[in-house]
């Protein structure tokens, strides 16, 4: 057998974007191409990509969220080695297995006592799906209630729970009869529809992925005191904002709620393997496979593979040990201090929000009169080029991995692995304040950046590619 994967490796790295081109979404590679972000990464360790000559990348981005213990820790390579010696069993199927159950024990040692029954899957939208299926088979009620700028996976029914139309364009009927979008922090929107008594889940992020959202009053609190008086399920999604993004293990205890069901993805199996979970009440659990012939009535078939399980328990255990959570919540802390203070000197910055170490960095029409022109000039064509113009510099100039944070937002997001320090802090501010200090310069290069994105989206428009690359 002469298949040598490092061979292949070391012949044709470099070819990605041919083969992407040629074989996968050339309507991505187009638009990577036009913002800069066409790199070729040929490693990765901890908090940092390197590319072919070894350049270091500092990653912000961490796989949106997927590498919170940063990227290819010792911990999870060794369990995933170790299950590869043990020539393992691997889904039988119709077994309990045993290192799902001992993630199942794992995750519910984290989770809040009410939440101890735990359903495996492979996605983070699979874990939404499945959270709404758990919700209406519970309560016998069919709607849900969503929140208009949530982010919730590309499945349709994720894709129903969202408001935003660039996402929904083109893939609609989706399930609009069964859900309501309201407003965040909008109370009365909220106590409206779930009066009508046939809503199954109210659904939450704790911190919206797009834009870094969280509610400006005790919107959480009260919005979980309705769903106790009106027969709704609380969902919190912790797809990203889970095990310690936020500062805290989950994003719901930093309003001291307590929900029905949350979800979880993305980082649960420390970046490897793809592994998503649903952990509830188990009374609620019991509604959905209530029966011998229900038994596997909800079910995927990778969900308790082994490696996702051995990776998920590695990548737990890293958390707790490395104190990832108590560090997200203190590198937050500073690091948002600092960009902070970068607004007295930069009047593009309008707000910088966030918990732990999901941060958004807003943008808006500057003081300076020169300034102004251009700015309005980008903002005519489309919302999201300044902030795409910060990020592209962020990594050309800088070599840093960030990202803008959703459409028709000006807003930059960073994402940093939880195990990043003083160093990387550092580095961050001083090319954000580099970046923004080149904005200033009108006319400048900078701003022949952005004329070239115009440039692009225009163009785009008519051939109907993606100009900017958000998510
Ligand atoms: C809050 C939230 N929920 C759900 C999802 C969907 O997860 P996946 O991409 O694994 O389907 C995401 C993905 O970004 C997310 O951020």
């Amino acid at each position: 057998m002469s298949f040598d994967l490092k061979e292949i490796i070391a012949a044709r790295l470099g070819e990605n974007y041919e083969l992407h081109h040629r074989h996968i979404n050339r309507t991505l590679v187009a638009a990577q191409r036009v913002i800069g972000f066409d790199k070729v990464y040929a490693r990765a360790e901890g908090a940092y990509l390197y590319d072919m000559d070894n350049n270091a990348y500092l990653d912000f981005l961490s796989g949106y969220s997927v590498f919170n213990i940063g990227r290819n820790h010792p911990v999870v390579k060794k369990a995933i080695r170790d299950v590869l010696d043990l020539d393992l069993p691997n889904m039988v199927q119709m077994d309990c297995s045993f290192l799902s159950g001992l993630l199942a024990e794992a995750i519910t040692k984290r989770t809040p006592p009410h939440l101890d029954a735990v359903f495996f899957c492979n996605s983070g939208t699979e874990a939404m799906e499945g959270a709404l299926k758990f919700a209406r088979a519970a309560t016998g009620k069919k709607r849900v209630v969503s929140l208009e700028s949530a982010f919730h996976g590309l499945s349709i029914g994720s894709l129903s729970l969202m408001g935003c139309e660039s996402f929904t364009e083109g893939f609609g009927p989706l399930m609009d009869q069964w859900d309501t979008r309201i407003a965040l922090d909008d109370i009365a929107s909220l106590e409206r529809e779930l009066a009508k008594g046939d809503v199954a889940a109210f659904v939450i992020e704790p911190v919206q992925g797009k834009g870094c959202k969280s509610p400006t009053t005790d919107f959480f609190p009260r919005a979980q005191g309705l769903c106790r008086k009106y027969g709704t399920l609380l969902v919190s999604d912790e797809v990203q904002c889970g095990l310690g993004r936020t500062g805290k293990m989950f994003g719901f205890q930093h309003w001291n709620l307590e929900p029905d069901i949350i979800t979880l993805a993305k980082t649960l199996s420390g970046g490897y393997v793809p592994c998503g979970a649903i952990v509830s009440r188990r009374d609620i659990y019991q509604k959905t496979f209530s029966r011998m012939d229900r038994c596997v009535v909800h079910s995927t078939t990778f969900g308790r593979n082994n490696l996702a399980m051995a990776c998920g328990l590695a990548a737990l255990e890293v958390i707790d040990q490395e104190n990832l959570v108590e560090r997200a919540a203190e590198m937050g802390a500073q690091l948002m201090e600092r960009i902070d203070a970068l607004r007295a000197k930069h009047s593009f910055i309008k707000e910088v929000r966030g918990k732990g170490l999901i941060i958004a960095i807003e943008f808006h029409e500057p003081s300076e009169f020169k300034l102004k022109m251009a700015w309005k000039l980008l903002h005519k064509v489309d919302k999201v080029l300044f902030a795409q113009m910060v990020v592209t510099q962020m990594l050309s100039k800088h070599r840093i991995l960030t990202q803008v944070a959703g459409h028709a937002m000006d807003v930059l997001k960073i994402l940093p692995p939880l195990i990043i320090g003083e160093k990387e802090i550092a580095l961050f501010v001083t090319a954000l304040d580099n970046v923004l200090t080149d904005c200033r310069k009108f006319p400048g290069p900078m701003w022949e950046l952005g004329n070239n994105f115009v440039r692009a989206a225009i163009s785009s428009r008519r051939s109907s590619q993606a100009p900017v690359v958000s998510a």
